[in-house]
């Protein structure tokens, strides 16, 4: 119960919220190819692999810039994010931020 308030407080705050401005539809094509790590629905099968649903949009954005700009290292994700732009991780962190958390 608890978790699900806090999922519905995150999804009213990211309405409001105008650091930010995705398009979770076409957040949806581009995340293509991170759902087999972060899973279909952002929830990972894998402990190594953070699951992404629910999460705050902005949390997201900025932990894809960190990565991007390796400030944050991961092999994997580094490489990933080096040829999203910002509207892209917008896109990105809106579709995964709409997701239903666990
Ligand atoms: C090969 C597996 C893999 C793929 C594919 C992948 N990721 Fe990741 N991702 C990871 C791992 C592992 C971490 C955690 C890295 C660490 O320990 O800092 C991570 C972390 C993240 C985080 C930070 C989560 C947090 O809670 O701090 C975000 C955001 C993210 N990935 C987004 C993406 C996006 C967007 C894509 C697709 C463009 C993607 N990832 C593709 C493995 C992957």
């Amino acid at each position: 119960m608890k978790t699900l308030l806090t999922c519905m407080l995150t999804a009213t705050w990211l309405l409001t919220a105008s650091a930010w401005a995705g398009d979770a539809a076409a957040g949806k094509s581009k995340a293509a190819s991170c759902v087999g790590c972060h899973g279909v629905a952002g929830i990972s099968a894998n402990p190594a692999w953070p699951n992404l649903a629910g999460q705050h949009g902005a949390y997201l954005v900025k932990q894809m810039k960190d990565f991007k700009e390796g400030t944050r290292t991961d092999p994997n994700m580094n490489a990933l994010m080096t040829p999203l732009s910002d509207a892209d991780m917008a896109d990105i962190a809106a579709y995964f931020s709409s997701l239903a958390c666990k």
